[in-house]
C-alpha cells in the first residue's frame, strides 16, 4: 500500500518536473524580427511566406501608405510607429538637400530608436514585422538605413516583388535576352550624384551596349537625366515609364524616346509613383 502510494507520488512529481520544462506547442522560443517586401502594390502581389508572418506578428513597424494597401493584414492597434517619420516626408527631403549632415543625425537618431525597440520586443519573445515597399533589398530603406549593422542572428528577410518586375509585366517584353546585355537597376543618384556631378565616362560606356536601364526616383529630375542622356544617345533612344506599377485601376504605361519625352511628360504630375525603363526592351 506505502509502496504503490510512493510510486504514484514520484510518476506525479516526474509529470510536473517534466511539464514544467517544456514550454507549451504555442509558446514562442525566440523574438525576430522580419523585414517584409510587401510588393509594388497591395497583398495580391505579396509573397504568401510574407503574408503569412503577418498574420502571427505582435508588432508592426510601417509607414501609413503601406497600411493603406493592406488594412485586411495590418491591425492599427499593433502598428507602434512609423519607423520613417521625420526622415521621409517632404520637409525632411528639404532637410535631406539643404543639410544633409544634420539630415544624417536625424537618421542616427532614429535607427537608435529602432534598435532599442526592436531588441527589448525580441527580449521578450515579440515577433516583430518591418515593412518595405516591393523588394527590402531594391532601395528598400529599412536594410540601408535603419537596420545596418542589426545582428542577422535576430533578422529574417522575405522578398518582395519589385517595381521593375511589376513594370516589366506592365510593358509585357522580356528586359534581357533578345540581344539585350544586361539589366542594370539603378537611380539617377546611384549613378550621377545628387547634383548630377558625375557619371559621364559610365554613361559613355554603357552607350556600347545594347542595355536595359532601369531608373527608381527618376521622375523628378527627368530634364538633368535627358541633358545627361542626349550626349551619348541619338533622340530615338526608347524610354518608358511606368505609374503605379501592379496597381490595378491605377497602372498606366507611358511610352517615349529621348527626345520626346520631357513633352510628354507634361501631361503627368505625378513625380515619384514612376519607374523609368531605358533602351531597346521597351521598343
Ligand atoms: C525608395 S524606392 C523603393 C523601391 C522598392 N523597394 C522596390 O523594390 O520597388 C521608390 C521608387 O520605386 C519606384 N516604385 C515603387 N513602387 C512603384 C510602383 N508601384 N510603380 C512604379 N514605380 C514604383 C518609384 O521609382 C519610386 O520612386
Amino acid at each position: 500500500m506505502i509502496r504503490s502510494r510512493f510510486i504514484t507520488v514520484l510518476l506525479f512529481a516526474i509529470f510536473i518536473s517534466v511539464y514544467s520544462l517544456t514550454p507549451p506547442a504555442h509558446a514562442k522560443e525566440e523574438g525576430k524580427l522580419y523585414v517584409i517586401g510587401m510588393g509594388p502594390a497591395g497583398p495580391d502581389l505579396t509573397a504568401p511566406k510574407g503574408l503569412a508572418v503577418l498574420e502571427n506578428a505582435d508588432i508592426f513597424l510601417c509607414p501609413p501608405y503601406i497600411q493603406k494597401n493592406f488594412p485586411q493584414y495590418i491591425n492599427p492597434a499593433k502598428v507602434a510607429f512609423d519607423p520613417w517619420e521625420g526622415i521621409h516626408d517632404e520637409e525632411a527631403m528639404k532637410l535631406r538637400k539643404t543639410d544633409y549632415a544634420k539630415w544624417l543625425q536625424r537618421v542616427e537618431k532614429r535607427k537608435k530608436k529602432v534598435f532599442n525597440f526592436v531588441m527589448d520586443a525580441i527580449n521578450k519573445k515579440k515577433t516583430v514585422v518591418m515593412l518595405d515597399s516591393g523588394d527590402p533589398c531594391v532601395y528598400g530603406p529599412s536594410l540601408y538605413w535603419l537596420l545596418k549593422g542589426f545582428d542577422y542572428k535576430y533578422l529574417e528577410v522575405i522578398p518582395g516583388i519589385s517595381a521593375f518586375n511589376a513594370a516589366s509585366a506592365a510593358l509585357k517584353k522580356p528586359m534581357i535576352g533578345e540581344g539585350i546585355n544586361f539589366v542594370m537597376l539603378t537611380a539617377p543618384h546611384s549613378m550621377f550624384g545628387r547634383s548630377f556631378e558625375k557619371g559621364d565616362d559610365l554613361l559613355k560606356d554603357l552607350s556600347g551596349y545594347n542595355v536595359t536601364m532601369v531608373f527608381y526616383m527618376a521622375i523628378s529630375s527627368m530634364d538633368r537625366l535627358v541633358e545627361k542622356f542626349s550626349k551619348y544617345y541619338p533622340p530615338e533612344l526608347p524610354m518608358a515609364i511606368v505609374y503605379y506599377a501592379g496597381y490595378s485601376e491605377k497602372e498606366k504605361v507611358l511610352k517615349s524616346t529621348l527626345g520626346k519625352i520631357l513633352d510628354d511628360l507634361k501631361k503627368t504630375d505625378e513625380k515619384w509613383m514612376g519607374l523609368l525603363i531605358i533602351g531597346n526592351a521597351v521598343k
